[in-house]
């Protein structure tokens, strides 16, 4: 992945240890479930790494600070990690602490944690250039085969069943939080090409 290689190395330790958190999540209260583990861990993969590598397509575009939009991007859905509702407000919670714990500094702190706060456009909407970008980039992952095939492995559902039983929230997300009309305008197509095979007849 060239793009995540480009990050310096104070970011890559903590992409590090973030991979770990979703890799040995605590072992205790919805965690405890081992499909649920291995839930997240194939989202790590097939999802945070889809987040974090379009946001930074989409920095080079339309500018913002890089390091903010990685961050943010890697640690925008860290709220799963410990709970089923609400990620966004748990996530913002959870990045603002780790990386004042890790030295980041009280800045970069809110910066993620308000990435992580809005990426779902539900508490609150995104409003610097750094949270559209996320926000957008997580909707484009959803286009992504991979996200499904993440989820499919661990629900046993196939492919088909788990793109239809997505198609709402998807189309919602097109719709909600693609900030970027160039970005819009690229999946248009493939919106269409969603809803004439997954929607009930
Ligand atoms: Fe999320
Ligand atoms: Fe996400």
């Amino acid at each position: 992945m060239l793009y995540v290689r480009m990050v310096n190395a104070k970011i890559k330790q903590l992409e590090k240890a973030i991979k770990n958190i979703h890799y040995n999540p605590p072992k205790t209260g919805i965690n405890a479930d081992p499909k649920r583990r291995e839930f997240l861990k194939n989202f790590w993969d097939y999802h945070v790494m889809t987040v974090a590598e379009a946001s930074q397509k989409m920095a080079v575009k339309y500018g913002g600070d890089k390091d903010i939009i990685y961050i943010g991007a890697i640690m925008h859905d860290i709220g799963l990690v410990y709970s089923k509702q609400k990620h966004d407000l748990v996530g913002a919670v959870k990045a603002y602490n780790l990386l004042v714990k890790k030295g980041f500094g009280k800045k970069m702190a809110r910066a993620a944690s308000n990435i992580a706060l809005c990426h779902r456009c539900k508490e609150e909407f995104p409003k610097t250039v750094e949270e559209k970008i996320v926000a957008s980039a997580d909707a484009i992952a959803h286009f992504s085969p991979a996200y499904y095939l993440g989820l499919a492995v661990i629900a046993n559902e196939d492919y088909k069943d788990l793109a239809k039983n997505n198609l709402k929230k998807l189309i919602k997300d097109y719709n909600n939080k693609i900030f970027f009309e160039a970005e819009k305008k690229k999946f248009k197509k493939v919106v269409k090409a969603f809803k004439k095979i997954f929607r009930e007849k």
